[in-house]
C-alpha cells in the first residue's frame, strides 16, 4: 500500500514539529518546504538522523523547491510571521496573506488533489484566502480547512483537567467560532465523563477557564517573548491529518466554510466537523442557546470584517 504524503510549508517551529510528529507517529512521509531551503533541508536531515533512534518508517525531505511536494495527500500551511508580545493575530493580516497566497498557488501546482489545512494566522482569514484561490480552480469546500478549534479545545481541556484533577481523557471540550479573542467556548456542551461542566465547577471558575482559553495564544506569546505556541498547534494539526489520512470519521472542531449552518453564510469559522478521507465530511450543527448563537455570529462577523480588510489590502498590493 502506498504511504501517505504530507507537504508541510514552513520549516519554523510549528512546521518542523508537525513534520517530526507525522513521521514519528508513522502517519506520513513529509516534504518540508521553506523559502529558506537550507533550514528545511537541515531540519529534515536532522529529523532523519534521529530515525535510527526513534525507529519510525517514514521519510522527511526538505527544500525550497516545491517539486518535492509533488502528489501530496495533504498540504499543511504553517508559513508566515508569528505574533510578538503586544500584537494581535490580526496584525499579521497583510504580510501573511501575501505569504499564504504564494504557498497555496505553488503547492496546488504540484498537488491539485490534496486536502489543504491552514495554520498561518489570522487563521480563519488565511483559510478563506486559500478558499478564494482554490475554489476558483474547482477545489471543493470540504478540502480547504483551517486548524484552530482543535488547539483551542485542547487548551480548554487542559485547564479543566487541571482544575478538577481528573484525567485529560475524560474531558470533551467544545469551542466554537473564529480563532480570536471572541472565540466561543461552550460550557454547556463541554463534558467530563459525560457530566456537563456547569455541574462540576462553579460559574466563576468556568468563566476563568473560558477567558484563559480565549487568551491561550497570547499567554504563550508573552511567556516566550519571541515567537508563539508551536507544540500544541503542531499536535492539533497532526490530529486532523491523522483523522483524514486514516479516514477516522473523527469529530473535530475545524474552521470551515459555512453555507447556512448556524444561520451563517460565506465565511470560515470554527464548528464541529466530521473529518475523514474526504476532508470535512459533515458539519455538525449543535442546538445553541440564543446567547451562544449570538456569540458565534459575532465571532463570524469579526472574521468577515477581517476577510474584507484582507481583500482590500491584497488589492492595494497588486
Ligand atoms: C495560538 O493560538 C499560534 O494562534 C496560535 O497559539
Amino acid at each position: 500500500m502506498k504511504q501517505a504524503k504530507v507537504t508541510v510549508i514552513g520549516a519554523g517551529n510549528v512546521g518542523a514539529t508537525a513534520a517530526q510528529r507525522l513521521a514519528e507517529k508513522n502517519i506520513a512521509n513529509v516534504a518540508l518546504v521553506d523559502i529558506m531551503g537550507g533550514v528545511a533541508a537541515g531540519k529534515a536531515l536532522d529529523l532523519m538522523e534521529a530515525r535510527p533512534v526513534e525507529l519510525h518508517d517514514r521519510m522527511i525531505f526538505g527544500s525550497d523547491d516545491y517539486a518535492i511536494s509533488k502528489d501530496s495527500d495533504v498540504v499543511l500551511i504553517t508559513a508566515g510571521l508569528a505574533r510578538k508580545p503586544g500584537m494581535s493575530r490580526d496584525d499579521l493580516l497583510a504580510k501573511n496573506a501575501q505569504i499564504v497566497k504564494g504557498c497555496v498557488e505553488s503547492a496546488y501546482k504540484y498537488s491539485p488533489n490534496a486536502i489543504f489545512i491552514v495554520v498561518s494566522n489570522p487563521v480563519d482569514a488565511m483559510t478563506q484566502l486559500t478558499h478564494q484561490i482554490l475554489s476558483a480552480k474547482g477545489v471543493p469546500n470540504n478540502k480547504i480547512i483551517g486548524m484552530a478549534g482543535v488547539l483551542d479545545s485542547s487548551r480548554m481541556a487542559f485547564f479543566i483537567a487541571e482544575a478538577l484533577n481528573v484525567s485529560i481523557k475524560n474531558i470533551q471540550p467544545c469551542v466554537l467560532g473564529g480563532h480570536g479573542d471572541d472565540m466561543v467556548p461552550v460550557a454547556r456542551y463541554t463534558t467530563v465523563a459525560g457530566i456537563p461542566l456547569p455541574d462540576l465547577l462553579p460559574e466563576a471558575k468556568i468563566k476563568e477557564i473560558i477567558e484563559r482559553t480565549q487568551k491561550g495564544g497570547i499567554e504563550i506569546v508573552n511567556l516566550l517573548g519571541t515567537g508563539s505556541a508551536f507544540y500544541a498547534p503542531a499536535s492539533s494539526s497532526v490530529e486532523m491529518i491523522d483523522a483524514i489520512l486514516n479516514d477516522k470519521k473523527q469529530i473535530l472542531p475545524c474552521s470551515c466554510m459555512l453555507t447556512g449552518e448556524y444561520g451563517i453564510n460565506g465565511v470560515y469559522v470554527g464548528v464541529p466537523t466530521k473529518l475523514g478521507a474526504n476532508g470535512i465530511e459533515q458539519i455538525m450543527e449543535l442546538k445553541l442557546s440564543d446567547t451562544e448563537l449570538k456569540d458565534l455570529k459575532a465571532s463570524a462577523e469579526s472574521v468577515k470584517t477581517n476577510v474584507a480588510k484582507m481583500n482590500e489590502l491584497m488589492k492595494a498590493t497588486v
